[in-house]
């Protein structure tokens, strides 16, 4: 079973950026957490991280065929993008919409989410967990196609 996750803009920042927010765990922290777990599971990851919405369009593209599921963090772009929820829905490849900090306990502009209609499910607010439950969700979505 392959795995993408993909990030979205200013989370190349993560340790340096509100960490009162995000944590002191930067993205490379994360993405060997979530690698460690990936072993445990039997599950082959990729992970990758971009500030612009098209590379990430293209990517979610790119995945139909390739992975199993995708694991998506986009970030700002869950609030104003068009163009990645019409990717996620045109691919089909099964998609796990994924936060660190709870969106809907935030700013108002922040409770959108403008993917969630499209994605298998949410996980919002478990900080660098919600990665690992997102994998373990994933790995579920799969088990039981
Ligand atoms: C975020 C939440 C978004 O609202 C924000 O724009 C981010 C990070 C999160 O992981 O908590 O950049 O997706």
């Amino acid at each position: 079973m392959k795995i993408l996750f993909l990030n979205g803009p200013n989370l190349n920042l993560l340790g340096q950026r509100q960490a009162e927010i995000y944590g002191r765990d930067t993205l490379a922290d994360i993405e060997a957490q979530v690698r460690h777990r990936a072993v445990q599971l039997g599950a082959e990851i990729e992970f990758r991280q971009s500030n612009l919405e098209g590379e990430l369009v293209a990517w979610i593209q790119q995945a139909k065929g390739r992975f199993d599921a995708i694991v998506l963090n986009a970030a700002a772009y869950t609030h104003t993008s068009i163009a990645l929820r019409d990717a996620i829905a045109a691919v089909g490849v099964p998609t796990i919409e994924v936060h660190l900090s709870n969106i809907h306990a935030r700013e108002d502009f922040r409770h959108k989410s403008l993917i969630a209609p499209v994605c298998r499910g949410q996980i919002t607010g478990f900080g660098k967990k919600s990665y690992l439950l997102a994998l373990e969700a994933s790995v579920d979505v799969n088990e039981s196609k």
